[in-house]
């Protein structure tokens, strides 16, 4: 079974995917870290962010791979493990600008569906799986929240990794991207129209892992 986690940033969707992954025992993708990592070599390359052609050559050349030996699996750029260099700011707004390229999604897309048809038990997020790439996913939901609540975990987390951090500032880039990410003309962020909407502002993720958790469970017990 193919379950979708769709949703923007901030909403907690990698870690309750994973959480989800390893608690059912199924393979974890993280879409966005192929975005992010053709992103790093976007700036690796000192690409011009807003030129399409030549962030579609350097898709066609970055040879992103999984390394699924490690739980959950690592991202490898022309086989450089590459995961600890795609969560900082220049690489998160490179991939904002990667995943606007009609051309890498598609190369993205065919990619993502070559990894579902190869691990049949998958968890996948990103923001368009169960709109685009795995339209027939058993189960699939949205996570969402205010944008100021995504901005408030945001600056938590930033915090606590001792970062300075101005919560306005923050707030302003979440709504950049979301913008970014909902216009697009290429698969735009939304919730699949058989998609559960979970809105994660007041909820921890420990009680968002336990509603996908029992829906699955649920599921299962159905089929
Ligand atoms: O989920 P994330 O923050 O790691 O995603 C990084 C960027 O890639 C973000 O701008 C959204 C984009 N993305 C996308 O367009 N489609 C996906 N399936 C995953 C991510």
């Amino acid at each position: 079974m193919i379950i979708t986690i769709d949703g923007p940033a901030g909403t907690g969707k990698s870690t309750v995917a994973q959480t989800i992954a390893e608690r059912l025992g199924f393979d974890f993708l993280d879409t966005g870290a192929m975005y992010r990592a053709i992103g790093l070599e976007a700036l690796r390359r000192q690409a011009d962010l807003e030129n399409h052609r030549e962030l579609a050559f350097i898709a066609r050349h970055a040879g992103i791979e999984f390394d699924w030996g490690h739980r959950p699996p690592i991202v490898l750029l022309k086989g450089e493990p590459v995961g600890h260099l795609l969560r900082g700011a220049e690489a998160t707004r490179a991939a904002s600008f990667v995943a606007v390229v009609p051309e890498i999604r598609d190369i993205l897309v065919r990619e993502q569906q070559r990894i579902g048809r190869n691990r049949p038990n998958l968890v996948t997020e990103g923001r368009d799986q169960g709109t685009v790439v795995f339209p027939e996913a058993g189960l699939k939901f949205f996570l969402d929240a205010t944008a100021a609540e995504r901005a408030r975990r945001r600056v938590a987390q930033l915090r606590a990794r001792g970062e300075i951090v101005d919560y306005q500032e923050i707030l302003a880039q979440i709504e950049e991207r979301d913008t970014r990410d909902r216009s697009r003309k290429v698969a735009p962020m939304k919730p699949a129209d058989d998609a559960r909407v979970i809105d994660t502002t007041a909820l921890t993720q420990q009680q968002v892992v336990e509603l996908i958790i029992s829906a699955a469970q649920g599921h299962q017990s159905e089929a």
